[in-house]
């Protein structure tokens, strides 16, 4: 373990860092394999720990989740696959159960994947005890969890890496490499956001056998994220989840990387749709049809670059709709949307006609993809969930920069508090901070530049 935080002492001092042309792909691997635990085996820690366990560079030896059905599922996936049994914790549904585990000086990194509120305390106190953390989307809930999570990371040097998946969708990392051969011509603006219908997941009967639907339950008669997602919905309005559509657009635009969002304002729509929910599928006399919902349906949130760039994001998941994460990247020579599978670019496509994406895409695929879509096959969310901890473990084994690292993080994830900050004072325009004291002018893009990770 020693030696992972000798070699990151550059990160610590973040400057080493940037400006370094040392990519991924400069780095072997050091390690054959790595011990990982995870805190938070519900239904996304179970996704992850499939990946994990399908791999043989990796040993989960550690389990941590208070919900005995959830540590128990996770449990029979591991013997499913024939592997040791890990050492468990949180039997006792104690919520600080995942301090021993962290202490038992046994990891090589840690996986998170709780609910938000638990995310910034688990990961400062993952790399005060020194193990290496990937945790999943959010970073923290206020900004001052962001800058904690942030200075924590700096002062002791332990790799940090945000699981955001979506950055590696086969389109958009098709996208990525067609951004960086120039083919949009100079970037003026993207759009995404998190349009999800996410009803069914924020009520249900709190039958663990249906963690989806069937009920207009949350919080303690809930299961699931309608344990604790649906709160946010009661006491926040804001992007509550912006990382799916910031991460690529962010990647797109070297944000931290030559560039940086500069202002950030938010408006929200009222909130209608989880109260008409609730009525259609409980009945008006259900008691949770006298909760009023804070968050509004619609909630839309613009950036300035400083390199003169706009970003919109919509946060759309209280309202019936089809998911679509709805990414445009437009620039001097054209376009491309993901909602229409389709791409317009200057005097390659039709005047003022759209091109199907998949010729598109196939031409520029990602290395990464070309290398490993066969192995992703069956991995989460279309097989990008195989790639998000693929990279995680890769840069742990070669103790390499994480490819979505802590400013990345931050910054992505601090969008919330500064939308609801937004919203509260009116939907006021805010000057958005900058997490790298400056470093965004010489530091260097990172995230897939070959076919490692
Ligand atoms: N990247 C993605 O595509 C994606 C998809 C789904 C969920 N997520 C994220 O994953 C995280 C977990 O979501 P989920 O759907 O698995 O929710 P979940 O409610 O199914 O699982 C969370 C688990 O954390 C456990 N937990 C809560 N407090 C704990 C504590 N103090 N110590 C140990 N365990 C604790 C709960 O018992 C539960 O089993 C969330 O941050 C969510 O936003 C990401």
């Amino acid at each position: 373990m020693k030696s992972v935080f000798k070699r990151r002492d550059f990160l610590a001092a973040g400057a080493a860092l940037a400006g370094s042309l040392l990519l991924p792909s400069a780095h072997a691997a050091i390690r054959p394999r790595v011990r990982l635990g995870m805190i938070g085996t519900g239904m996304r820690g179970q996704v992850l720990l499939q990946e994990l366990l399908r791999r043989d560079d990796v040993d989960v030896v550690a389990l941590c989740d208070i919900e005995p059905v959830m540590l128990g599922k996770a449990l029979k996936q591991v013997e499913k696959f024939g592997k040791a049994r890990p050492q468990t914790y949180g039997e006792d549904r104690d919520p600080q159960a995942y301090k021993r585990m962290l202490d038992a000086g046994k990891l090589d990194g840690v996986i998170i994947a709780t609910p938000w509120e638990w995310h910034a305390p688990m990961a400062i106190a993952a790399m005060q005890a020194r193990v290496p953390v990937g945790c999943e989307v959010v970073a923290g809930i206020t900004l001052q969890d962001h800058w904690d999570v942030l200075n924590t990371q700096l002062n002791t040097g332990t790799p940090y890496m945000l699981l955001e998946n979506v950055c590696y969708r086969r389109d958009v990392m098709a996208v990525l490499q067609m951004v960086r051969a120039g083919v949009f011509g100079e970037l003026v603006h993207l759009q995404g956001g998190y349009q999800h219908d996410l009803r069914a997941v924020k009520f249900n009967s709190g039958d663990p056998a249906r963690p989806y639907g069937g009920g207009v339950e949350f919080g303690s008669k809930g299961w699931s994220e309608a344990r604790w997602r649906t709160e946010h919905s009661v006491q926040r309005n804001g992007e509550l989840y912006p990382s799916h559509g910031i991460g690529p657009c962010a990647m797109y635009s070297n944000i931290n990387r030559g560039n940086r969002f500069t202002r950030i304002n938010t408006f929200a729509s009222k909130a209608r749709g989880l109260h008409d929910y609730i009525v259609k599928q409980g009945g008006p006399q259900h008691p949770n049809a006298r909760v009023q919902f804070k968050l509004g349906d619609v909630v839309t949130t613009t950036l300035a670059c400083e390199n003169g760039e706009t970003i919109i994001l919509q946060h759309d998941t209280s309202l019936p709709r089809p998911y679509s994460l709805g990414f445009r990247v437009q620039g001097t020579d054209g376009l491309w949307m993901d909602v229409n599978h389709s791409i317009h670019i200057e005097g390659k496509s039709k005047p003022h006609q759209w091109d199907d994406f998949q010729q598109w895409q196939d031409r520029y695929e990602h290395p990464l993809w070309k290398k490993y879509a066969r192995t992703a096959e069956g991995a989460g969310h279309g097989g990008m969930d195989f790639f998000v901890i693929h990279a995680f473990v890769e840069a742990l084994k070669a103790e390499a920069p994480m490819p979505i690292d802590i400013y990345d993080a931050v910054t992505w994830s601090a969008i919330t508090p500064l939308s609801e900050q937004s919203i509260a004072q009116n939907f006021q325009t805010l000057d958005f901070p900058d997490f790298t004291a400056g470093q965004w002018k010489s530091r260097k893009p990172l995230f897939a530049f070959d076919d490692r990770y």
